[in-house]
């Protein structure tokens, strides 16, 4: 197995347990795992060395929310909104209508399209979800073109009920046939619990149905207004709900206390609910930005995501979610930091394996254009991702 040292790393942020961040540092990466994190002088031998140029290296970013596989455009949407109009869910009927008509190549290259552009902005592991099939051949296509391409993959058919179809037929549809259908291809179940999409009940009976198939939940939940998205996620004991705009102080709390007494140091501790905020699509739908401050505060989990999607947040840039934290939301560099990296490994369950900078753990690693992390909120906008390294080889 071939052994690389990178010498010379100006800040490197490690996200170890410590939250160690190291000045002068080096790491080896062998194989596609890290082997050695140290001070420079100390450094091991290795079979090739690159020096970072006194540049800050971070753990690659772990993007847990998306919606990647859509064709179409919704641009004149969201002119439309910016000249006052507001969200409605039912725009996703129209992606639906263009991402059925694309055929599995066309979808293929989008899909890689926009995973290349993930990777370029510092993304190393990626969730993506279906949700504009709709329909129990298409999710299951939409499902099985995102597996070839994406880290986690997470069936959501109840996205909205489509035009025209009985709220309750649809709902079965998607605990039955549609969720057999997409069952090879996915890891993790979500609904979108929201008025307009699915009722507190309809949604217990989609997340009960894909828990005893066997998938994880995530919810979408408390986007649009209060509502009963968090309460649900966290009677299920869902990995994540996403969104998090409009919470009463009864959620924040039922989130914290998924995490009292969950030890961040300890491997076999079982995290408790993140709440995965999503600044881009804030912004993009001109709600109120997520309260990550106050659930921070308040000892929940939180993580950051870009959501990417067609309607309420097109892009993929981690790089400006996490400088947006910081400037809009109140978190500190080091929270925000946290949050687009071991909070979406949380938010994923994937802790032990990606999201910090550790001896074991997968090779994937982030090197800015500056020579510290908080460039990216002292300098938004500006390319800030110098080099990525996934799983050991340097891919940018
Ligand atoms: O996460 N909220 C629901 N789903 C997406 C938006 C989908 C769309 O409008 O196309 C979201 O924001």
């Amino acid at each position: 197995m071939t052994s690389t040292l990178i010498t010379n790393i100006g800040e490197l942020t490690t996200q170890d347990p410590e939250r160690r961040v190291l000045k002068d540092a080096a790491v080896v990466v062998e194989g596609d795992r890290i082997a050695w994190v140290g001070p420079t002088s100390q450094a091991p031998a290795a079979d090739a060395q690159t020096d970072a140029g006194g540049r800050a290296v971070l753990p690659g970013w772990v993007d847990s929310h998306t919606h990647m596989v859509f064709a179409g455009d919704r641009s004149a949407e969201f002119e439309a909104r910016m000249a006052g109009e507001s969200y409605a869910a039912g725009g996703i009927n129209v992606t639906t209508r263009a991402t059925r008509e694309a055929t599995d190549e066309e979808l293929a290259a989008l899909l890689r399209s926009r995973v290349a552009d993930a990777v370029a902005g510092g993304t190393t592991y990626l969730e993506t979800k279906t949700g504009y099939g709709l329909d129990v051949a298409q999710e299951a296509r939409h499902a099985r073109i995102a597996a070839s391409e994406v880290d986690a993959v997470t069936f959501l058919g109840a996205h909205l009920v489509p035009r025209g179809a009985d709220p309750q037929e649809y709902t079965d549809l998607v605990c039955g046939p549609m969720l057999e259908a997409a069952l090879p291809y996915v890891q993790w179940a979500d609904v979108f619990c929201e008025r307009g999409a699915f009722t507190e009940e309809q949604s217990r009976q989609v997340l009960q149905a894909c828990r005893d198939a066997g998938l994880g939940l995530r919810v979408h939940g408390n986007q649009l207004g209060e509502g009963p998205g968090v309460r649900l996620a966290v009677e299920l004991g869902a990995a994540s709900v996403d969104h998090v705009n409009y919470l009463h102080d009864d959620d924040v709390e039922a989130l914290a206390s998924t995490w009292s007494g969950w030890d961040d140091s300890s491997p076999e501790g079982k995290p408790g609910t993140v709440a995965t905020c999503l600044p881009a699509c804030d912004l993009s739908t001109r709600e109120p930005l997520a309260p990550g401050r106050r659930l921070l505060d308040a000892g929940v989990q939180i993580a950051l995501a870009s959501n990417c999607n067609p309607g309420t947040s097109y892009t993929t840039s981690m790089n400006f979610c996490v400088g947006t934290a910081v400037l809009q939301m109140r978190l500190t560099l080091d929270e925000a930091v946290r949050a687009a990296t071991m909070g979406g490994a949380l938010a994923l369950r994937v802790q032990h394996e990606v999201g910090s900078v550790e001896v074991g753990k997968r090779a994937d690693l982030h090197v800015l254009a500056a020579p510290a992390a908080i460039h990216l909120a002292y300098r938004p906008g500006m390319p800030m991702t110098h080099a990525v390294w996934r799983a050991g080889r340097q891919v940018i």
